[in-house]
């Protein structure tokens, strides 16, 4: 019997969602003979009944774009503003799906969105998601699609800032993507030779940091790159989270993924990114006596063309995706596992974050080659 899937880009875009979409949608039209639709701007599309036709037309030339041909958005099934209200449109979006007599749908997404899929999954319906975020974040997966030609865009970025901060003797911090997670920040402060790294994972201590500076500068080196995650946080910062986490359930905060929040609370978020960096920037020319500069480099993390890496990814993972879908496997997310790929039970994602342990190959060589992390 003819198979009809349904497929959705949501949460943050990332390079590549093009590569996978064409991946699925090629493999499931033209090697399983399914029927595709796609749903515009993620679960909001699909509550709203608005559809894009894929056909094979539609699946060609999106190989090498950015962005999603589908739109996105971060709304959630069960958390939908409607009419000035937040609500609760899941059993809307499980109509649809019946309507569209859908035997599968796909959610291209991060963390959160897995989560949202785990939800309808628990409603009765089929479904798949693909890994995709440039944070590299999801638990289950090697890797996640987005992330390398975040990492390219990145590391470039801090090899560009080198030659002006040498030629002004500054500091230049730089703040990257990566607010609960540091593998982007780690990732390109490695590739760029970036001079300190600082993760969410590490809390910092504000005097190391500005003394490796010193140091470089005492050594003839007045210049530093120092390579920030947006969600890194001082020691100070780390110990009035915890003391707040363990206060009585009255006022407690707690941290919520950029992923998992609503539009408005991921724009504050990232308005207290930079106001943190930018205090970062501004303690550090104290510390030092070096003029200090900040760069944030934002959104150009996610725009643009894929890299190789990632197109070869998202096409890897998006086959599988269809393949899974013929044998009928469904409430999995498609994890990249060494050279192939594996089904990862959708309840071992779904709210979870995959941090760098503090004992990753990554930091100890970094460490080795003198970089500092701000401990
Ligand atoms: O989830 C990926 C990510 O790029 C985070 O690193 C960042 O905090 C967030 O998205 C910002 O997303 P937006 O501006 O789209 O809400």
């Amino acid at each position: 019997m003819t198979k009809y899937i349904g497929i959705l880009t949501a949460g943050g875009d990332a390079p590549a969602l093009n590569a996978a979409i064409r991946g699925v949608g090629k493999a499931a039209l033209g090697h399983h003979g399914m029927h595709i639709i796609g749903f515009r701007d993620g679960f909001r599309g699909l509550m709203e009944n608005r559809t894009a036709a894929l056909d094979g037309g539609r699946l060609s030339g999106i190989l090498t774009t950015g962005g999603t041909i589908l739109g996105t958005s971060r709304d959630k099934p069960h958390k939908m503003p409607v009419g000035g209200k937040i609500l609760d449109m899941t059993d809307a979006i499980v109509g649809n799906y019946h309507d569209n007599h859908l035997d599968c749908l796909v959610c291209l997404g991060g963390g959160g969105t897995a989560k949202n899929a785990l939800r309808l999954k628990k409603k009765g319906l089929n479904v798949i998601t693909l890994p995709k975020t440039i944070d590299n974040d999801v638990a289950g997966t090697d890797i996640t699609f987005g992330f390398d030609t975040a990492l390219n865009i990145a590391t470039e970025a801090i090899d560009r800032l080198h030659s002006t901060a040498h030629s002004h003797h500054r500091i230049i911090v730089v703040e990257i993507m990566g607010h609960r997670a540091g593998w982007l920040a780690l990732g390109a402060g490695i590739a760029g030779g970036a001079d300190v790294i600082l993760l969410p994972e590490i809390p910092y201590d504000v005097e190391s940091v500005a003394e490796a500076i010193r140091e470089r500068a005492r050594g003839g080196k007045p210049f530093s790159i120092v390579a920030v995650a947006e969600g890194a946080i001082s020691i100070q910062e780390a110990a009035a989270l915890a003391a707040k986490d363990k206060a009585p359930a009255k006022g407690k905060a707690k941290r919520k993924a950029a992923s998992e929040m609503d539009d408005g609370e991921a724009d504050a978020a990232e308005i207290l990114y930079a106001d943190r960096t930018l205090q970062l920037a501004k303690k550090l020319e104290l510390l030092t006596g070096l003029e200090a500069r900040l760069t944030i480099l934002g959104h150009l993390q996610r725009g643009g063309t894929p890299s190789a890496a990632d197109r070869i990814l998202a096409t890897r993972l998006g086959t599988a995706c269809a393949d899974l879908i013929a044998k009928g496997t469904y409430g999995v997310m498609v994890a990249a596992k060494g050279e192939g790929t594996r089904p990862v039970k959708l309840e071992e994602v779904a709210g979870k974050v995959k941090t760098v342990p503090l004992d990753h190959a990554l930091i100890l060589s970094a460490r080795r080659v003198g970089t500092n992390f701000g401990d």
